[in-house]
């Protein structure tokens, strides 16, 4: 053998081991599924893990958005017409919500934690000034109060609707946004709490609701099935509400939003608990999508969310009292609200039924300013982009009794919508790049072996036939044409 021949065969079992061996990785997804375990192991609620700080106490800044329905004919909606309304907006907060009181339970199987959240108001993202912008708006004391009296008798109506006038209270008042979010002495408040003490004198929107915290969760770390990381096991100690009229309805389901188990894929529904709608949402794939540079899965809550239980009749369960149902797109949410007509919807009644949208004038439902969306990185399960839009509504109709409300048409009146918003801060999103690029790296390992395997062989191809041609140039083109040629019979290997 000469020096040549012996390196061409040296190069040939080289290439032919790489090329087993990469390929047979390639098929048994060897690395693949070894990253994927790795990723299951490393993504839990235990102290050690790499995602534990970040849960705790998440680095994106999260923002508050409000935006309020300036109502600007009040006597004309009194008197039959239609209310027409005007944005003002955004009042911008800057929230912080740390993890707090976390207490290990069931041999670190499940964690407790409490999650307060503080809103510190940011001028420079506002239209204006909280304390100073007056907003005319519905006077909800009032409404909740005339609400709550429709089980009394007619003469207490007629007796507390004439109180209420010499008092000088209206169906509408003018207060500013700071009042309306974070609490005023209600006039009427006021009285009703000197006769029923566990009535609260302040009314306001996000009234006590600064610094404080929505209940105690109990989560599953996911140490034991990666597919429960971060599921709410109970809520105020509870499993499963019990406002909601059908068992499906009242299921505490998924996370609370902050947190998915990784691997996520295409097909799956995503759920939620959201504590401010008092129910589980869910959310379904919509489009890939690109943020900071990292590949992420947009989910959003499909139209079947808030259908109307004619369409899909498995939202019958958030008709209460059983039966008493809204139409598309609105979820009354009294059960959770002291009996208060609110409504919940969309910002601008999006996706929901046009009767509500034309009821009012001024409301322009579109994509865009309006969805409610959750971009999450499929691999680790980590959110991405966060944009959580929700409008608080009030049912207004006429009450026997209160005279000011004879002509109003029942109308599903809206409040404010508030959007909240999160972005991965840079330093997070570097890090996940960095960390994807492993992952990518690692599974993609026998890829790189099949690539050298078949550099060698094309080493090979080339030093085989420098041996056998020497005198003509063109080396490869003269080893395809004998390929081409092999199946006439004459194969290049026998001559
Ligand atoms: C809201 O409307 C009232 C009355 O129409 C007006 O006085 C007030 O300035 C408006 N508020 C804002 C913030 O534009
Ligand atoms: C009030 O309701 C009636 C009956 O539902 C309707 O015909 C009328 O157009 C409504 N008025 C307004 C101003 O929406
Ligand atoms: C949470 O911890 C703080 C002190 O760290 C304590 O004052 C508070 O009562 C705890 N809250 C609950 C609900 O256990
Ligand atoms: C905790 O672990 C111990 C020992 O592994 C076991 O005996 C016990 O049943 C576990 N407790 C719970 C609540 O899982
Ligand atoms: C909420 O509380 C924090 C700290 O207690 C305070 O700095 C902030 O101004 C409060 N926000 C509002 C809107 O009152
Ligand atoms: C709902 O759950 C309760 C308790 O688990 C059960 O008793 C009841 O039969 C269930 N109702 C329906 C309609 O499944
Ligand atoms: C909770 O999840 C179950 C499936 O696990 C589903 O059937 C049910 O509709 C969900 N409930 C809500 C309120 O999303
Ligand atoms: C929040 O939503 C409003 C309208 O819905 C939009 O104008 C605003 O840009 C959004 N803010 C962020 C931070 O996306």
């Amino acid at each position: 053998m000469t020096r040549r021949s012996c390196a061409i065969y040296a190069t040939g079992i080289v290439c032919a081991h790489l090329l087993i061996v990469g390929i047979a990785l390639l098929v048994a997804q060897v690395f693949q599924t070894m990253i994927e375990s790795r990723l299951k192991q490393e993504i839990t609620l235990t102290e050690k893990s790499q995602v534990f700080e970040g849960w705790k106490n998440p680095p994106p800044p999260v923002y508050m958005e409000y935006y309020f329905f300036n109502v600007t004919n009040p006597e004309e909606f009194l008197a039959g017409g239609k209310a027409s309304l005007k944005q003002i907006g955004p009042y911008t907060y800057r929230e912080y919500r740390p993890r707090e009181n976390i207490t290990f339970l069931e041999n670190g199987t499940k964690l407790y934690a409490l999650n307060p959240k503080t809103f510190v108001f940011v001028p420079e993202k506002s239209a204006g000034n909280p304390e100073v912008d007056i907003i005319q708006t519905v006077n909800i004391p009032f409404v909740a109060v005339m609400n709550e009296l429709n089980s009394y008798s007619f003469i207490l109506r007629t007796l507390v609707s004439m109180y209420m006038k010499s008092l000088g209270i209206e169906l509408f008042m003018s207060r500013t946004v700071h009042e309306v979010l974070w609490g005023f002495k209600d006039p009427l408040l006021t009285k009703i709490h000197s006769m029923k003490p566990e009535v609260d004198e302040y009314f306001g929107l996000m009234w006590k609701k600064n610094g404080t915290h929505e209940g105690e969760f109990v989560f599953h770390t996911g140490e034991e099935n990666y597919l429960d990381f971060g599921k709410i096991d109970t809520w105020n100690g509870l499993r499963e509400m019990s406002w909601w009229s059908s068992n499906q309805s009242n299921m505490i389901n998924g996370t609370d939003g902050a947190v998915f188990h990784p691997l996520i894929n295409r097909n799956e529904l995503l759920y939620i608990f959201a504590a401010d709608l008092c129910r589980s949402i869910h959310l379904a794939y919509v489009k890939d999508v690109e943020v900071k540079g990292i590949q992420a899965f947009r989910f959003a809550p499909p139209n079947d969310v808030l259908m109307s239980p004619k369409d899909n009749p498995a939202n019958e369960g958030f008709c209460v009292p059983a039966g008493d149902c809204l139409g598309t797109g609105v979820l009354k949410v009294s059960v959770c609200r002291e009996g208060a007509p609110i409504v919940v919807s969309f910002p601008h009644f999006y996706q929901a039924d046009p009767k509500y949208i034309n009821a009012v004038e001024g409301l322009n439902p579109n994509k865009e300013e309006h969805e409610t969306y959750l971009d999450l990185q499929p691999t680790t399960g980590v959110p991405i982009r966060a944009c959580k839009r929700a409008q608080l509504n009030i049912i207004l109709k006429r009450v026997q009794g209160f005279p000011k409300t004879k002509f109003i048409n029942e109308t599903i009146f809206p409040i404010m919508f508030v959007n909240e918003t999160a972005t991965i801060d840079d330093d997070s999103a570097a890090q996940m790049r960095t960390m994807l690029l492993i992952v990518t790296l690692v599974s993609n390992f026998p890829l790189l072996i099949v690539g050298l395997g078949v550099i060698l062989l094309m080493i090979l191809v080339v030093l085989f036939c420098r041996n056998r041609q020497k005198k003509v140039r063109n080396c490869m083109s003269v080893f395809l044409s004998k390929m081409l040629q092999s199946d006439k019979g004459n194969t290049w290997i026998q001559k």
